[in-house]
């Protein structure tokens, strides 16, 4: 492969896109009885999808966190459903441009499913027939009734504990969250019983590494993907604009900037994905509770 010239300077040949299966729920079960870690990215538009496409990332999240990454909004709390319906048919016409391997998760925002089980499918249903291979909602408690609605109905269902930003207020801040016994019990009966409805994936948000790595032992089907909790969950997920250094406020503590080393996009989107497969990211004595 030979470099290009261009009036702008001469761009280097890309890395070979290596070949990969499409991601699917019988090849993540497939990775985690292999060990292999899951790497999870957001991406909320077609180029950004198309580069972590390429970059060897294995699924894709269409977050909520678009309220605040794309839209400015203060919280997750203002997103519609219309706006992820927008994102997630962005990202999808992406990969159709690249390999197309991702898996790809669309966020149900605020409102979407709190209503009713059958509110739940409406909304569920606009997703995936925007793309979606899969829908993400947050929280416990009476969440597993809707999980397995969904479920039955063809649905596939990522959960999502710990720190859960729709909820934000009630929780009073951005704050790790089953560091008590009590607190830790609760999530603990939360994530076996999402597990039990169906759900196959679910997020752990800021939650002490030690609870993390023991739920994921405890749940072989459901993989555990974690932000801000530690090494041992059956994947890791960022948010794409914060692993490379695009935030003007102050970086998480579990959030590493892959660019300043990487030099380019796809380079420190390459980097994560290697950095997680390898076990080197997170790294506990800095990135954990
Ligand atoms: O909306 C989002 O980006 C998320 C991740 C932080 C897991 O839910």
């Amino acid at each position: 492969m030979s470099t290009t010239s261009t009036p702008y300077g001469t761009i280097p040949p890309a890395s070979p896109m290596p070949q990969r299966r499409p991601v699917s729920l019988p090849r993540l079960q497939q990775m985690r009885e292999a060990g292999e870690k899951i790497t999870m990215l957001t991406a909320y538009d077609a180029t950004f999808a198309a580069v972590a496409d390429a970059a060897g990332v294995d699924v894709l999240l269409v977050g909520d966190s678009l309220g605040m990454v794309c839209q400015g909004l203060p919280s997750t709390v203002g997103v519609t459903l219309d706006a992820v319906r927008y994102h997630t048919e962005s990202v999808v016409r992406g990969l159709q441009r690249a390999q197309g391997t991702c898996w790809v998760v669309a966020d149900l925002p605020f409102g979407s499913y709190h209503e009713s089980r059958e509110q739940a499918l409406r909304s569920a249903t606009v997703l995936m027939q925007a793309g979606a291979h899969m829908v993400k909602l947050e929280g416990g408690g009476w969440t597993p009734d809707v999980v397995r609605f969904l479920v039955e109905r063809g649905v596939p269902v990522c959960a999502h504990l710990g720190l859960t930003p729709q909820t934000v207020h009630a929780l009073g801040g951005y704050r790790v969250q089953g560091r008590t016994d009590e607190s830790a019990a609760i999530l603990r009966r939360d994530a076996h019983a999402l597990a039990d409805a169906g759900a196959t994936m679910l997020v752990l948000e800021m939650v002490p590494a030690a609870l993390s790595r023991s739920l994921t032992g405890e749940l072989p089907g459901c993989h555990t993907i974690g932000i801000g909790a530690g090494s041992g969950t059956a994947g890791q997920v960022l948010v794409m604009h914060d692993m490379l250094g695009i935030n003007l406020g102050k970086m998480a503590r579990f959030v590493h900037d892959f660019m300043s080393e990487a030099g380019s996009v796809r380079g420190a989107i390459e980097t994560y994905v290697k950095a997680v497969k390898s076990g080197r990211f997170p790294d506990d004595t800095k990135h954990a509770w």
